[in-house]
């Protein structure tokens, strides 16, 4: 009887531990929630805003709002957001080492025809005993980005000229739908 009711004790003991270190466990399904209202969030003040004020404007807008808007979701959720691309139009956009690694990575995937919907990266990553989550989504090129990323025909003369003013260095046209256009790249580290 007692060999039975500390056999019992064990096993509670040993399923709520393996439960609490689960719960701890950081989860895919969480990052890619956390990139998707990202992304939902800044297609929509995009999407308005041409609308309301037409595609000149909406430059101007983006350009800061996009900014802003990262750093208040980064904030929000206690995590390291950006949105990088090998061809960026902001200097701020440029993508660190693991992220260029993971932009050529998707590339290939595009040019082998295995860039889905669902493709993403997830990985964990232990360097000096520190621990760090690491998302990467691709973002593609639509329709709608054309007018700011597509090619000299797609780009108005008053945007072009925007563009060229604020910001000199733009790599960031040429653009086709879907075209691998950047990446959402999430960090946290965790204990
Ligand atoms: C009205 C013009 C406009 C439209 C339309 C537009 N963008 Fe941009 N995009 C910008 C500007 C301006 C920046 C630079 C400012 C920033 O966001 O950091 C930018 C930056 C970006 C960046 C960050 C990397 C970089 O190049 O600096 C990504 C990724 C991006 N755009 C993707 C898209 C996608 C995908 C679409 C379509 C869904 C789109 N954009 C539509 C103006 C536009």
């Amino acid at each position: 009887m007692k060999i039975l009711f500390q056999s019992v004790l064990i096993i509670l003991f040993v399923s709520l531990s393996a439960q609490s270190y689960n719960q701890n466990e950081p989860k895919v399904e969480d990052y890619r929630n956390l990139s998707m209202k990202f992304m939902g969030e800044l297609k929509s003040i995009l999407q308005k805003e041409i609308k309301q004020n037409g595609i000149v404007n909406a430059v101007s807008v983006c350009s800061d709002t996009a900014q802003t808007l990262t750093q208040q979701f980064a904030k929000e959720h206690n995590i390291y957001i950006k949105r990088v691309s090998a061809k960026n139009r902001n200097p701020i956009n440029i993508p660190n080492d693991y992220e260029s690694s993971a932009i050529q990575k998707l590339e290939k995937l595009k040019s082998e025809g295995n860039l889905k919907k669902e493709t993403e990266f997830f990985e964990i990553v232990n360097s000096n005993g520190i621990k760090t989550v690491n998302y990467i989504k691709p973002i593609v090129t639509e329709g709608i980005c054309l007018s700011c990323h597509g090619s000299e025909s797609t780009i108005s003369d008053d945007v072009k000229q925007i563009l060229s003013n604020k910001y000199p260095e733009d790599k960031a046209v040429g653009y086709s739908i879907g075209d691998l256009r950047g990446i959402i790249s999430i960090s946290k580290e965790i204990k």
